[in-house]
């Protein structure tokens, strides 16, 4: 195999950062501090969101959004809607904070929840609807709104891949309670590891400043223990580096954007062989990687595809798979392979891999090619 020349991410320190970093060194501070708080008020004010809470990673922003709501008399073995596929972090979040997750099937076409598949899942102990803006396109919110008005549920949103998305003119992670964002390697906005939970409420923002720092009132560091907790606050350091991806976030989404399309532009011929990610109009797609799944007359496995583009240098993930029936660690459900088609067709048939922002017009040349390559050998 050659040395991978088109990676999902690449983390890239600039000079802003780095003198932000030194003067938390020369401070001799470098948990939760002053780059922490000026992180979460770029991060509040860039997206417009009413309330920013940082933490240590996407995972920990979905298990303090989920832990806070002990605080609405929501109790352990009560139930939260996750869809079957997503990256593992959303559903082991409710586990880890107590809930049983119930999963709920995808829409292949557009690797999110279906949301016609939500009412039958709802039994008398669901309390919450866990969406996940899958590969940054952004959830049919409308109708998951609608359906959690009618049972009285809250509405999570997991926004690590979606950034900057928007559906029907506003911006993901503002139609619930609370929006959950990770700022990994492979995401738009990058500051190592760490996390931000959104929210509109006030009241539910203290109640996340609580749960990250072991459940002391508003996160003030007394012995005082108000309420289920963790310690996963962002550090300073972190926060240091997070800084720079929101003041280039407009160029970040602009460049990542184009490659994304031009992706699907020189791609478009295969369409008969590939379901590909599409905008529609009252959506903006946060432009997080490029996910391809076969169709289904295609008798192609997606390992094949996937061997072939890691032979030439191009990293590339599958598209998670079922949880609850393609991954030992929800076999505890009891489960059956085929009770979540969809999620079972996308993680047989799909993968994906990246589209950010320092990859260059001959990169995204190059495995456009070889996806054409490919189709005119084996298909
Ligand atoms: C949908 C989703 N949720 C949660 C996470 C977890 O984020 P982290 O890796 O920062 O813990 C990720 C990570 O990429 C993700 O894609």
């Amino acid at each position: 195999m050659q040395e991978l020349k088109f990676t999902f991410g690449k983390i890239r320190i600039g000079d802003a950062a780095r003198k932000r970093i030194l003067e938390s060194l020369d401070a001799h501070w470098v948990s939760a501090g002053k780059h922490v708080q000026t992180f979460e008020q770029k991060f509040k004010n860039h997206f417009n969101y009413h309330e920013a809470v940082a933490v240590s990673s996407g995972t920990a922003a979905c298990f303090a959004a989920v832990a806070a709501l002990y605080d609405f008399e929501k109790s352990q073995a009560d139930e939260i809607i996750v869809p079957a596929l997503s990256f593992v972090a959303t559903a082991n979040a409710v586990r880890a904070a107590g809930f049983k997750p119930v999963f709920v099937d995808i829409d292949r076409k557009t690797l999110n929840l279906d949301p016609s598949k939500i009412e039958s899942a709802i039994s008398k102990k669901t309390k919450a609807i866990q969406v996940v803006h899958t590969m940054g396109k952004p959830c049919d919110m409308t109708s998951i709104m609608n359906i959690a008005e009618k049972y009285h549920l809250v509405v999570l949103e997991d926004c690590c891949e979606a950034h900057g998305a928007s559906y029907q003119n506003q911006i993901i992670g503002s139609f619930g309670l609370a929006g959950t964002f990770s700022f990994y390697a492979a995401h738009l906005i990058c500051s190592g590891e760490g996390g931000m939970v959104t929210t509109h409420d006030p009241e539910f923002a203290k109640l996340l400043r609580s749960v990250r720092s072991h459940g002391r009132p508003d996160g003030t560091d007394y012995f005082q223990f108000d309420r289920f907790g963790f310690n996963c606050k962002m550090n300073d350091l972190e926060a240091a580096i997070g800084i720079e991806g929101i003041d280039h976030f407009d160029e970040i989404f602009k460049t990542r954007k184009k490659n994304l399309l031009q992706l699907l532009d020189q791609n478009r011929d295969l369409a008969h062989v590939f379901y590909f990610l599409t905008e529609e109009k009252d959506e903006v797609i946060s432009p997080h990687a490029f996910p391809l799944v076969f169709r289904q007359d295609i008798a192609v496995q997606s390992s094949h595809l996937y061997h072939f583009l890691l032979e030439h240098g191009i990293q590339v993930k599958t598209l998670f798979g079922s949880l609850p029936t393609q991954h030992r660690a929800f076999s505890y459900l009891q489960h059956r392979l085929g009770e979540f088609p969809e999620a079972e067709y996308v993680g047989e048939k799909g993968l994906h891999f990246g589209c950010h922002q320092y990859l260059t017009p001959e990169d995204i040349a190059y495995v456009s090619t070889l996806l054409h390559e490919y189709v005119k050998k084996w298909i």
